[in-house]
């Protein structure tokens, strides 16, 4: 049942929460301020998900604001530096649920719209309605006119139009996959995507007039990843650096409802070779620097996870759709080596090494220092300057890497 909250009430909470991101360093502009105190954000969000306390498997509950204490706490959630989770989809091979949409934390929804470096007259692309929160803010500063939205799930798009609506907002929002942008609306100034992927769509580079700018989370093989301020050149080209903070998305979704995990590439029957390394698997968790360097190294289509292997003790095992496989021991030996257990035609630890040997040579890079290039056909990940700097291949699906 909706709770209607005195316009007092929101408006407090929205001006809290602005002076909290202004404190924080996250809002600079006073335009975005602004659109932060004029859209009433819990509209956007009448209910969430969160994980059973201790629940195994794990089960999502719906929280709905009822009486006075839940719509008190929902409302200091919503108007918090918080995601929440929004909508759920059956993974089919699982037998669980997973989150399919969320509303985004609004301290990255201010900082994204602050690097997305938008001007009065500008007409802007969103990637992922979601709630429909984003594309108010959005359509608040620019106009509706200027602005669409698209996310594949019809539910979510009926949903955040009807919300955008009744507050006065009518921007273009339509079901489609993101991926191949909204040509009958383009070229747009800005596309500013709210899901992760693996490869920057051809469909946004054309999609994006000359000198534009795309705010797109692109990530590798083992899931590491980070935002990126892509401009496009004269010719179809995209180049930018990640931005210096890390920010995290949803992967983007080829279809809406049941959605399926990563897949979980086969292991090749031949036995394992059984060797040591001085590298602690450690390094890949996270989704950070070292690991998003070490997928430069290995494949598409990886599958990596922190488990008990064959063993019976913790290891790192990364998949690689050819077969390969290792299992690397979470815990040092009595030497400070760990274990590594390996079989495939590609050597993955062997590649995670050389890439960990290459992360110290170069000085540990931050995001700030790495940039991409992206064209129609290759995206191409570079150090500090993208023409005479270290360069590498991005493994996306359609390009594998070559260490
Ligand atoms: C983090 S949520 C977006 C939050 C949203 N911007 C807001 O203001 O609430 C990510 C969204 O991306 C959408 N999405 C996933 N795959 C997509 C695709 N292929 N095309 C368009 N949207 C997609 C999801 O359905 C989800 O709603």
């Amino acid at each position: 049942m909706a709770v209607t909250v005195p316009a007092s009430t929101w408006r407090a909470l929205a001006r809290r929460l602005a002076d909290e991101l202004d404190d924080d360093g996250d809002l600079h502009t006073p335009q975005w301020r602004d659109a932060l105190l004029a859209v009433p954000q819990h509209e956007f969000v009448p209910r969430y998900y969160a994980p059973e306390p201790d629940a195994r498997p794990l089960r999502w509950v719906m929280h709905e604001p009822q009486g006075a204490e839940s719509t008190q706490r929902w409302l200091d959630l919503v108007y918090s530096p918080t995601t929440l989770i929004t909508a759920l989809a059956d993974y089919v091979d699982r037998g669980v649920q997973a989150p399919v949409s969320s509303a985004t934390k609004p301290d990255l929804v201010i900082r994204m719209l602050e690097a997305l470096k938008v001007t009065e007259g500008m007409r802007v692309l969103e990637i992922g309605t979601g709630t429909g929160y984003n594309a108010a803010l959005l359509a608040h500063r620019l106009g509706s006119r200027r602005v669409c939205s698209v996310d594949i799930d019809p539910q979510l798009v009926s949903e955040a139009r009807h919300r955008l609506a009744r507050l006065g907002y009518t921007p273009t929002v339509v079901t489609a996959d993101g991926a191949d942008g909204l040509a009958e609306h383009a070229p747009f100034d800005r596309i500013i995507a709210t899901c992760a992927v693996f490869a920057v769509p051809g469909a946004w580079i054309e999609q994006l007039r000359p000198g534009g700018l795309a705010l797109v989370h692109v990530e590798g093989p083992l899931g590491a990843g980070n935002l990126l301020a892509l401009r496009r050149a004269a010719a179809p080209v995209l180049q930018g650096r990640f931005l210096p903070w890390w920010g995290c998305f949803m992967r983007r979704r080829a279809t809406a409802g049941a959605t399926v995990g990563s897949p979980r590439p086969a292991r090749t029957a031949e036995p394992p070779v059984t060797r040591h390394t001085a590298l602690d698997p450690a390094e890949l968790d996270g989704g950070r620097h070292f690991p998003f360097l070490a997928q430069l190294y290995l494949p598409p289509g990886m599958f990596r996870s922190v488990s008990t292997g064959d063993e019976h003790v913790a290891v790192t095992q990364l998949r690689a759709p050819d077969g390969s496989w290792c299992e690397v021991s979470r815990e040092p030996d009595a030497t400070g080596r760990h274990t590594v257990r390996e079989a495939g035609p590609t050597p993955l630890w062997a590649n995670v090494e050389t890439a960990w040997r290459r992360w110290r040579q170069l000085g540990a890079p931050a995001w700030r220092e790495f940039g991409l290039t992206v064209t129609a056909t290759a995206h191409q990940v570079w150090l500090r300057d993208p023409h005479h700097g270290p360069c590498w291949a991005l493994p996306t699906p359609e390009a594998p890497a070559r260490p």
